[in-house]
């Protein structure tokens, strides 16, 4: 694919001919990678989740959006509206960059209630002629007919003095009355960092300071900031940028984690224990959580990275935002597991119960490109235990679990296309207890793969073949007990 010029990546959507759009959405549904049950871009890229809320019996998810091609380039927010999570209103645009300070990009941020209406918190993003980059942070009501008005300007005008112009995504939240926005930055000496910001009337923001943590060299950018309290332990989810890889964690190109502990909010320090991965598999950033109608802590994740080409990318679109997940603390530990209302889109219950040994066999029931699929493993006396999901005779996606040292790994050297630069070709994490249950939910290039009821998360985009539709079970020696569930899904509406 030829490389854009920034040109081309800085052209408003708005001046583009509808001939053009209709060329790239034919081309666009034409891909045989098109999600079923995602959120996904109807043509160009999506990243981040953005504005994330449920608000007077819906819920608002939007996303970053480069209409024009699989690059990043000008963004604007596309955003749905749905009543139960899985089935999706288009609303289309919401916010563009039309104003001097979001020349550049309308970037991420969040959703907001104040004296019952609805507020967005973003950022803009502005390039002066030198390309240099000037952030400022904005908010804009939602109007009851969905219209979106911006304030006239920018409520924080500049990072406070210490901090680049990497200053972006705000996250608010309301503690005691109070309303706080957290916000990614990047101290002068190169380092990520996040600042809190304090509000009474929403308009005034006053710097309290930085996050104060003991990461104190931990990568040159902190993304995508988010802050919550969850059965009394306080989470600061945010994506370092620039970790180098320790075995089998950060991995990815860019990390997206989470540090626990107890959050002093008047002193801002965080008490906390060690910075761990929110996901194990190869396409997962920027996620971003909210509370759902029943005060459940709800997460969204966009199943992408930055600076990585997507077999996608030549039908002119990339990426999807990943199942929304429900977040516990059991035993001092975050718990992830995909929400309830996703049963809904299941048809057609097919059950086995069987051995699995050191002959690879293909299990013919559980074919298709879309389905959800729960393995119980009942009894367990091999040594590893192999499941290959779409595959054919050449190519599958490889799920393997290693007894001994409880290691699962995604293996997708055989998997057919891949995104690249990618490092590797498996993403592996060590679960807490014995496998005693996988539950992944399998669209058509992509895998979110749940292990022991929400212990561990792997998401990872798959590019097999379209005669890639078996589904494999072995070991390496000695065998395994186990009981299948699979269901078909269908899409959200
Ligand atoms: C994360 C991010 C954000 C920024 C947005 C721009 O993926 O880089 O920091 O607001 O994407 O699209």
């Amino acid at each position: 694919m030829s490389e854009w010029t920034r040109d081309e990546r800085y052209q408003r959507y708005e001046d583009i001919d509808q001939e053009v759009m209709d060329e790239l959405t034919e081309r666009v549904n034409q891909s045989k990678y098109r999600q079923l049950f995602h959120i996904q871009p109807k043509t160009g890229l999506l990243n981040d989740p953005n504005g994330l809320i449920y608000y007077k019996g819906e819920y608002y998810i939007s996303h970053q959006w480069f209409p024009l091609g699989a690059v990043h380039g000008l963004k604007y927010w596309y955003t749905y509206k749905s009543k139960d999570l899985i089935n999706f209103e288009d609303q289309g645009i919401s916010l563009k960059p039309d104003t001097k300070d979001d020349s550049h990009g309308v970037y991420s941020g969040s959703a907001f209630t104040y004296h019952n209406n609805l507020y967005y918190m973003y950022t803009g993003n502005h390039r002066d002629e030198n390309w240099n980059r000037k952030s400022t942070q904005h908010i804009a009501k939602v109007l009851d007919n969905g219209e979106v008005q911006k304030f006239p300007k920018a409520v924080i005008a500049a990072p406070p003095s210490g901090y680049t112009q990497h200053f972006r995504d705000p996250k608010v939240f309301v503690k005691d009355g109070i309303y706080y926005a957290v916000i990614a930055a990047q101290n002068e000496d190169g380092y990520g960092r996040i600042l809190q910001y304090q509000s009474t009337d929403i308009v005034n923001w006053t710097f309290q300071g930085e996050i104060k943590t003991k990461l104190e060299a931990f990568g040159f950018m902190w993304e995508c900031p988010d802050y919550f309290n969850l059965d009394g332990f306080d989470l600061l989810l945010f994506c370092p940028q620039g970790i180098e890889p320790e075995g089998e964690k950060f991995r990815n190109i860019y990390q997206s984690g989470y540090i626990m502990g107890q959050y002093d909010i008047d002193h801002l320090v965080m008490d906390h224990g060690d910075f761990h991965e929110l996901d194990y598999g190869f396409d997962f950033y920027a996620p971003q959580t909210f509370t759902d109608e029943f005060g459940d802590r709800i997460l969204i994740g966009w199943m992408g990275l930055p600076e990585v080409t997507y077999p996608t990318d030549s039908d002119g679109w990339a990426h999807c935002l990943t199942i929304p997940r429900i977040l516990t603390i059991e035993q001092g530990n975050l718990k992830q597991r995909p929400i309830k209302a996703l049963q809904q889109l299941r048809t057609n219950k097919e059950t086995a119960l069987g051995y699995a040994n050191k002959f690879t066999r293909f299990l013919k029931p559980y074919e298709g490109k879309q389905f959800e699929l729960i393995i119980d493993i009942l009894e367990n006396e091999a040594t590893e235990i192999y499941f290959e999901i779409r595959a054919s005779k050449s190519q599958s996606l490889r799920i393997a679990y290693n007894t001994k040292n409880k290691k699962i790994t995604l293996d997708r050297s055989e998997s057919g296309a891949l995104p690249e630069p990618v490092e590797g070709k498996t993403r592996s994490t060590y679960l807490d207890t014995p496998l005693s249950q996988l539950q992944m939910f399998v669209d058509t290039s992509s895998i979110e793969l749940f292990c022991n009821d929400g212990e561990r998360v792997m998401t990872s985009r798959i590019f097999t073949d379209d005669d890639a539709i078996g589904f494999k079970a072995s070991t390496e020696s000695g065998q395994a007990f186990l009981n299948f569930t699979k269901y078909d899904i269908k899409g959200g509406q």
